[in-house]
C-alpha cells in the first residue's frame, strides 16, 4: 500500500550534518547546523546543567509521573520572567499564558495551530530570508505565508525602508513573525530604533507579532540586552506572542525544551487563552517531557546556578564573536578578493557569507566544508585550529 510513496527531500538544514556524518574525510567541517562545538570541536554540556542534573539525581521526591498538559508550572514561570523580565507588569497582572513545549519548533507549532483556530487573520509575515522551518510549521498549522522584506544582499545588512513597506501594506490583523534577537540565517537584527519604529507600525496597524527566541543570551552575551526588543512590545501594554528555546542558550538540543507565551489583554483571556493551548497540546502529544524541564527550572530558580549559567553563556557568545574576528583576519591575510567585514558585523551564530551555491559546493567538494546552500556559516562549530583550511576554502571558491 505504501509502494507509491516517494521519496522525501533531506532536511536542508539537518540534512547537511547527515551528509557529514558520511564524509571519512579527516579535515570535513561541520558547520551546517547551529549547534554550539568547544574550541576542540565537541558538544559542550554546560556545568550549570551538569549539576542540576546531578541535584535531580539526587532528590528521591522529583518523579517521573506525567506533567499537565501546560508543562512544569515553575519552568513557565520562570521562563517567562527569563523573557520579559521579572518586574514586567504582564507578569505582574497574570496577563501571560505560558506553555511548556517543544523546543523553538513545539512552540511555534502550538503558537501557530492556535492562530489557525482562534485569530481572526490567519496570515503570517517572514522576514526573507527566514529559517527555513517557519513556512513548513505554519503551513501545516493551517496558516497562509506571505513574505517581507528583511535582508539586503547588496549592502549585507537590513532592508529597513522595504521592511516598513511591507508590514505597513499588511492586512489589519496579520501576525507578524520576527526573531528576537539573532536573526537566522542572516545575523542581521535591528537597531533598538529601529525596532521602536517597527513596533509603533505594528501596534498602529494592528497587526500581532509572533517572537520567536531562540538565541537569548547568544547575540550580546546578556540575556535582557537580547530581550529588549519583545519586552519593548510588552511595555506598550499590547498582546503577542513569543518562542522560546532553551537549545542553544543552555545547550539542551536534544532534551527539546522551549516555551510559548501569549501576552493577553487580561488575566481573564489568557485564563481562556490557556485552556485552548491545553485544547491544542494534548492531542499533539499528550503533555512534554520532564526532564528538560526540570533541568531548566532548577537553574534559574537557583542564584548560584543561574549566575554559573550566565557566564558560560558569555563565554560562549564570545567564542562566537572571536571565531567572526579570525575567519575575517584569515581572509585578510589570504587576500580574498571583496569586503568580509559583514563577518565581523553580523550577530549571533550564524554568518551570512554571500557565498552562492555553486561556491557552497565547491566548497563542499574539494575542501569537505558542510553548510546551508545559502551560504550559511554557523560560526559556533569553528576553531582556531579549522579557521585556516576554511579561508582557503572562501578563497578558492572566490578566486576559482
Ligand atoms: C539551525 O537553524 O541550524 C537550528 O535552528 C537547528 C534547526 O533545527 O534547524
Amino acid at each position: 500500500v505504501f509502494a507509491h510513496v516517494a521519496q522525501a527531500q533531506d532536511d536542508p538544514i539537518l540534512g547537511v550534518t547527515v551528509a557529514y556524518n558520511k564524509d571519512p574525510s579527516p579535515v570535513k567541517l561541520n558547520l551546517g547546523v547551529g549547534a554550539y562545538r568547544t574550541e576542540e570541536g565537541k558538544p559542550l554540556v554546560l556545568n550549570a546543567v551538569r549539576k542540576a542534573e546531578q541535584q535531580l539525581v539526587a532528590d528521591r521526591s522529583h518523579v517521573k509521573e506525567y506533567l499537565p498538559i501546560s508543562g512544569l508550572a515553575d519552568f513557565n514561570k520562570l521562563s517567562a520572567e527569563l523573557m520579559f523580565g521579572a518586574d514586567s507588569p504582564a507578569i505582574l497582572e497574570n496577563r501571560i499564558s505560558t506553555v511548556q513545549c517543544l523546543s523553538g519548533t513545539g512552540s511555534l507549532r502550538v503558537g501557530g495551530e492556535f492562530l489557525a483556530s482562534h485569530h481572526h487573520q490567519p496570515t503570517i509575515y517572514f522576514p526573507t530570508p527566514t529559517w527555513g522551518n517557519h513556512h513548513k510549521i505554519f503551513t501545516r498549522a493551517g496558516l497562509s505565508v506571505k513574505a517581507y522584506r528583511y535582508y539586503d544582499p547588496t549592502t549585507r545588512g537590513l532592508n529597513f525602508h522595504g521592511l516598513m513597506e511591507d508590514l505597513g501594506s499588511a492586512p489589519p490583523g496579520a501576525v507578524v513573525l520576527l526573531h528576537a534577537c539573532a536573526h537566522n540565517p542572516t545575523g542581521v537584527d535591528p537597531t533598538l530604533q529601529q525596532w521602536e519604529q517597527i513596533r509603533k507600525l505594528i501596534r498602529s496597524n494592528g497587526l500581532l507579532p509572533f517572537f520567536d527566541s531562540a538565541y537569548q543570551g547568544f547575540a550580546s552575551g546578556s540575556l535582557d540586552a537580547d530581550a529588549k526588543p519583545v519586552r519593548m512590545f510588552v511595555a506598550d501594554g499590547g498582546e503577542l506572542l513569543a518562542a522560546q528555546s532553551y537549545a542553544k542558550n543552555l545547550g539542551l538540543y536534544g532534551e527539546r525544551v522551549g516555551a510559548l507565551s501569549v501576552v493577553c489583554g487580561s488575566s481573564d483571556v489568557a485564563r481562556r487563552v490557556e485552556s485552548q493551548l491545553r485544547v491544542v497540546i494534548r492531542p499533539l502529544y499528550s503533555s512534554p517531557p520532564i526532564h528538560g524541564a526540570s533541568i531548566v527550572a532548577t537553574i534559574l530558580k537557583d542564584r548560584d546556578l543561574f549566575h554559573e549559567w550566565t557566564l558560560e553563556l558569555k563565554e560562549m557568545a564570545d567564542r562566537v564573536i572571536s571565531m567572526r574576528h579570525q575567519l575575517f583576519d584569515a581572509l585578510q591575510k589570504t587576500g580574498t578578493p571583496g569586503d568580509w567585514s559583514h563577518i565581523i558585523e553580523q550577530i549571533g551564530m550564524f554568518t551570512f557569507t554571500g557565498l552562492n551555491k555553486a561556491q557552497v559546493e565547491f566548497m563542499n567538494k574539494e575542501y569537505h566544508i558542510y553548510m546551508t546552500p545559502d551560504g550559511r556559516i554557523s560560526m559556533a562549530g569553528l576553531s582556531t585550529r579549522t579557521v585556516p583550511h576554511l579561508a582557503n576554502a572562501i578563497h578558492a571558491a572566490v578566486t576559482g
